[in-house]
């Protein structure tokens, strides 16, 4: 099967170009730099209209409550709603009913994942056994399995276990993602450790300006370590609603725009965390993110003149490098993920037209800029907004 698209601009974190892409065996076949005709035998065509092509978004930290949650989110809703985001990977976080800390469960969600042939699954590891402090997982029945592991929603307060972590990770090869509060004294911590033990170190979510200078210091000394941020860190400060870190200053705020402009921070991840109106009132950290995330950070980029080349590295040569994945780029033999934006959209979020079974959201009314349009994965259109597939 041959699809060809035409009719876009093409933008990945190496430029933008006007250009026609050929699709065989859910992989680019041939990237056509030019507008005009193109030679070339296909069984099929996609007019892009003239909007922008993006590589597919890969989510480094997401939360999809299966199993266990699934009044919260199923992965089948959680993976359509990502799709209607644009993201065509997730990294799923392990913090389900049970906790993802055995190969046997970590296997069954990534069996539900193939058999849904929605987004592609990076299912985490826990770190320890139930999140706890007596025992490591058994990294060596994991390990062939995820490279990515974390006790993410639990911080690792006891050192001893940080440092198994880290040891863990150079001798396993994989990322140690954190969660951590009390945020920058834990990164410090953190940070001090990777300089003794090494490893490789991820740190989620990250929230304050104090937090970015320590982990640009850290880079500055050629320890390995990324970080991520949210969508709503970004977007937002001095917010009431409950998250996980907590919404910070407007100065911190300023701070993760800067982060990235400087290449501090590396990438994107959503923390798109679904709960029941329930749950929310309780007290329940977390906000419904995948379908607006694209939308917040593009919103934040043009705010802050921060070009879309930049935003597509945040969104999936970041994470692709990180991962270990041959992916995130539109370049010849690199997977077939795409997403076709309308960057000229406008409008106000609606929690309630959310596909995901969640709506907990606090931006409901906030005008945003660009939507997606398509969402294709390995070759297969997965989402279409025109035709409302999903
Ligand atoms: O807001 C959050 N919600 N932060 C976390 O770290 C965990 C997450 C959740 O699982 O609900
Ligand atoms: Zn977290």
């Amino acid at each position: 099967m041959k699809t060809l698209i035409t009719n876009i601009e093409i933008i990945d974190a190496a430029g933008r170009r006007p250009g026609k892409i050929l699709i065989e065996d859910g992989k680019i076949k041939k990237v056509y730099k030019e507008k005009g005709l193109v030679r070339v035998e296909f069984d099929e065509e996609i007019d892009g209209g003239g909007y922008a092509l993006l590589p597919g978004f890969i989510d480094m930290h997401c939360h999809l409550r299966d199993p266990g949650f699934e009044y919260k989110e199923t992965m089948e809703t959680g993976m359509k709603a990502a799709l209607k985001g644009g993201f065509t990977s997730l990294v799923a976080m392990a913090n389900t009913k049970p906790i993802i800390d055995n190969p046997g469960d970590l296997k069954k969600n990534r069996m539900k994942a193939s058999e849904l042939d929605l987004c592609q699954l990076i299912q985490v590891s826990a770190l320890t056994r139930n999140f706890g402090e007596d025992d490591m997982v058994d990294f060596d029945s994991l390990r062939p399995f995820t490279n990515v592991f974390s006790n993410d929603g639990v911080s690792i307060l006891r050192e001893d276990i940080m440092i198994k972590g880290l040891e863990a990770s150079t001798v396993y090869d994989f990322i140690l993602l954190t969660h951590c509060q009390p945020e920058t004294s834990l990164v410090k911590r953190d940070i001090e450790l990777l300089e003794k033990v090494g490893g490789h170190l991820h740190v989620c979510h990250i929230s304050k300006k104090d937090t970015l200078e320590a982990i640009g210091l850290a880079k500055d000394k050629g320890l390995d370590i990324t970080c991520e941020v949210t969508p709503h860190h970004l977007f937002a400060s001095a917010m009431e609603y409950k998250v996980n870190p907590p919404f910070r200053t407007y100065p911190d705020r300023r701070a993760l725009i800067e982060g990235i402009k400087d290449g501090v921070i590396d990438m994107f991840g959503t923390d798109h965390a679904p709960h029941s109106e329930e749950d929310k009132k309780k007290g329940a950290p977390g906000i419904d993110n995948f379908e607006i995330a694209f939308s917040m950070y593009y919103t934040v980029f043009e705010q802050n003149g921060i070009k879309l080349e930049k935003l597509s590295e945040m969104l999936s040569e970041g994470p692709a490098k990180r991962l270990g994945l041959k992916a995130g780029l539109i370049k010849e033999r690199y997977p077939a993920d795409l997403v076709l934006v309308d960057l000229n959209w406008e409008g106000k979020i609606n929690p309630k037209e959310f596909i995901s079974k969640s709506k907990n959201n606090p931006f409901g009314g906030e005008t945003l800029k660009g939507k997606i349009l398509m969402t294709i994965v390995k070759g297969n259109v997965k989402y279409d907004d025109y035709r409302s597939t999903i």
